[in-house]
């Protein structure tokens, strides 16, 4: 999913690939953040090492930006194996499956991303090769030389990344060993992220500023570092030699990203709901009619961050704005609800 905003956590893949790759975190020091499973990988990976296997099938879920992909190459490089990288819909056949199963290497691993997106019978191959390392493919065009071949596959991990991980049908989910969801990261993560890459771009960064930023930036890797970015353009222009709060907050103004990293849509949805249907109950079609985005926008790409910060509740009814959420705007919260 990719789309303009800067608060986004979609990654926007002509402008972020090549600064992305800069500010990669290449092993388990360098990925900040997520502690408890990092610990638990670090142990799945030792025990692999030990037993000299391959690591079991992981499926990585949770909203973009979150660093999903970061860590399928941390577990690579941590292993000591080479990954293959592709996505979901970028397999289109089976014969397109074969071929990426075939340069696999004992131990190796192969990365899609948006696993979710699979064609299915991609999708079923999936599973003898995930199970037990060997997929059944036909050879021949006609009748008379039509016949099934059993084709053996080296020891492989599978590493699967989804936003959507209820859209996986269970068989396929059982598969994989090693399931686990990425969480947002805290502010003081946040402001770590900020200060490594601001030291990779030689940006000088007071503490606050870093830590404004990471304020503002949705619990969102990504969006910390493209904050970083668009506050250093602006620290530059103006003359200043270290990025401080005062330019953080001018440049993050400018921008329409308020101190808790909301932006104009997400405030106009908010406000909506308070001003049109006294703060919900209201239906998602209906919201994304008045706010003239698509349903499918906003649960993916406003809600979740709302949600997490408790500003909107969902209820069997609708979705709702909380105290919270009426108070982050400065309105009254009705008593009556
Ligand atoms: N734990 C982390 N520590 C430091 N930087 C991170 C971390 N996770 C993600 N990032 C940064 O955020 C960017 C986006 O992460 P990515 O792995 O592409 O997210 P996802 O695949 O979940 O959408 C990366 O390029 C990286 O610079
Ligand atoms: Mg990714």
């Amino acid at each position: 999913m990719t789309d303009d905003r800067i608060v986004s956590g979609a990654s926007d893949d002509e402008n972020d690939e090549s600064f992305e790759m800069s500010l990669r975190p290449q092993n388990f020091d360098q990925y900040i953040g997520q502690d408890d499973l990092k610990k638990k990988l670090k142990i799945y990976i030792q025990a692999a090492q030990q037993r000299e296997e391959s690591l079991d099938h992981v499926l990585l879920y949770g909203p973009p930006g979150l660093g999903k992909t970061t860590l399928a190459n941390v577990i690579a490089n941590e292993m000591g194996v080479d990954m293959k990288t592709t996505t979901g819909p970028a397999i289109e056949k089976k014969g397109d499956l074969v071929a990426l199963l075939n340069e696999l290497q004992p131990g190796d691993i192969l990365f899609i991303d948006e696993i979710h997106r699979l064609p299915k019978e991609v999708e079923e191959m999936l599973y003898s090769a995930m199970e037990d390392y060997y997929v059944d493919i036909i050879i021949g065009n006609d009748d008379a030389t039509k016949h099934p071949v059993h084709f053996d596959l080296p020891p492989f991990t599978l590493i699967g990344a989804t936003t959507r991980a209820g859209l996986l049908d269970s068989p396929f989910r059982d598969r994989f060993g090693i399931v686990e969801r990425m969480n947002y990261y805290n502010d003081r993560d946040l402001e770590k992220i900020v200060k490594r890459s601001a030291k990779i771009f030689h940006s000088k960064i007071k503490e606050e500023g870093a830590h404004e930023i990471a304020l503002r930036s949705r619990g969102t890797p990504r969006v910390a570092n493209r904050l970083l970015k668009r506050v250093r353009d602006f620290a530059q222009v103006a003359n200043h030699d270290e990025i401080d709060v005062k330019s953080v907050d001018t440049a993050l103004n400018a921008l329409g990203v308020d101190k808790n990293g909301l932006d104009r849509t997400d405030i106009k949805l908010l406000s909506t709901m308070i001003d049109f249907y006294d703060g919900g109950p209201v239906g998602l079609n209906t919201l994304a009619a008045n706010i003239g985005e698509e349903s499918e926008t906003i649960s993916e790409m406003y809600e979740p961050y709302l949600l997490q910060i408790g500003y909107l509740k969902r209820t069997a009814r609708g979705r709702m704005v909380t105290r919270a959420g009426y108070e982050h705007l400065g309105r009254k919260y009705p008593e009556t609800n």
